[in-house]
């Protein structure tokens, strides 16, 4: 069980999700504002700045929550800094921060519009766009590559060889950095903070000569900063140390923290069949809905359900596209899945929300939040045929 599905299963737990449509996201406002008083926390003890990563989480019907707590957005597109323009920061002071591998001459002269600081990928970048950002006194960045490795899954190794985000120590020239106010570095994933230690280490052995002319530096994001075993206490030695040694502010940018163990995706069974396995078909689907399982790949929790074998009937999940690989898993349960049946798949609020599609025509699952203080489910967004039509012409 991941630790956000250990989180979420005391939450799932008080959710009747017995006359929900589905399918449908489900975000317990309790658990994640718990998690974000946690990150509150860790800012006010550390003295640095948190801020929510969109791409793992832009639930926006929550932000009015959110704003209370983090003091802005890191967005990956113009798309992502104007939803957090827009929505999270107004005119209420929030900080809108921006990085993407590379950026269009359209894309900045709209970013300049709606951002605070702009991060670069590389010293061309920031030639290229050095104009159209001091123009607006804007404050940039450049992301920087240490190359020391903590991921060990591939596709969420930022620092592996050969990689294309970031500015390798090779890479840079003293030159290179004319007008750069900060340094970005993120090259983490899911990880506790003894990583954090050894990404720092490896930071500032290539790059510290640079620091002292910086007005910021930026940790990234992969702080599993709301995991019941992450060591808090160690993270804010770890900023309060760089702090003290360096005088600069410091930035984190969690996406998957903000969200860990705070909602769920509720799903129905359509139907069940034989096939040398038992087989049923839900109204979700893994390459459409939760396309991390396919992808990562990882099996998710389902409330009430065991690994094969484990309870008496055992039984293959599928999604309702026609591709032959849309299979959930193999999960075991006390009683046969019947029509109707409720599935509930934990830990599904961040990375997943944010990255359905509409792949084979499929409805897009409804997005609800949940209060636990009246127990109610709000349904704050449904899908339907013009969100398939509208994304192709
Ligand atoms: C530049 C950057 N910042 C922040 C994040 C957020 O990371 P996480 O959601 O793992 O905390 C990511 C994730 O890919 C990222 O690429």
């Amino acid at each position: 069980m991941s630790a956000g599905a250990a989180l979420g299963a005391e939450m799932a737990a008080a959710i009747d999700v017995s006359a929900l449509e589905t399918p449908c996201f489900v975000t317990d406002l309790g658990a994640l504002e718990q998690n974000l008083a946690t990150l509150l926390d860790v800012q006010e003890r550390a003295g640095c700045t948190i801020l929510l990563a969109l791409k793992g989480f832009a639930q926006w019907s929550t932000f009015p929550l959110v704003r209370r707590y983090l003091a802005g957005a890191t967005a990956s597109s113009v798309a992502e800094a104007r939803l957090a323009r827009e929505e999270l920061c107004g005119d209420a002071g929030g900080q809108v921060h921006a990085y993407a591998p590379a950026y269009s001459d359209g894309e900045m002269a709209e970013l300049v519009t709606l951002a605070d600081h702009i991060v670069l990928n590389s010293p061309a970048q920031w030639r290229r766009h050095r104009a159209v950002i001091e123009a607006r006194g804007l404050s940039a960045g450049l992301r920087v590559n240490h190359e020391h490795q903590e991921v060990e899954v591939a596709l969420y190794d930022p620092a592996g060889p050969c990689s294309r985000l970031g500015t390798t120590r090779a890479n840079l020239t003293a030159a290179d950095l004319d007008g750069i106010d900060g340094l970005h570095f993120h090259t983490l994933c899911q990880k506790n903070s003894d990583a954090l230690g050894r990404a720092l280490a490896a930071f500032e052995e290539k790059f510290g000569a640079f620091i002292p002319q910086m007005k910021w530096v930026n940790f990234g994001g992969g702080h599993h900063i709301t995991r019941p075993d992450y060591d808090r206490d160690l993270l804010v030695q770890l900023v309060q140390d760089f702090r003290a040694r360096w005088k600069v502010p410091v930035y984190l940018e969690p996406g998957e923290a903000v969200a860990l163990g705070a909602g769920v995706l509720v799903a129905s069974v359509m139907d069940t069949f034989h096939n040398g396995v038992d087989i049923a078909i839900l109204d979700t689907s893994a390459t459409a809905h939760m396309p991390d399982v396919l992808e990562m790949p990882y099996r998710p929790v389902i409330v009430g359900a065991g690994d094969p074998g484990v309870k008496a009937h055992t039984v293959r999940l599928g999604g309702m596209t026609c591709l032959a690989g849309d299979v959930i898993g193999d999960y075991s349960f006390d009683r046969p899945l019947a029509v109707g049946d409720k599935l509930v798949f934990l830990d599904m609020a961040h990375y997943t929300m944010v990255k359905t599609s509409t792949f084979n025509g499929v409805r897009l699952p409804s997005i609800a939040t949940h209060d636990p203080a009246t127990s109610r489910i709000t349904v704050h967004k449904r899908f339907g045929y013009r969100d398939y039509r509208d994304r192709l012409s």
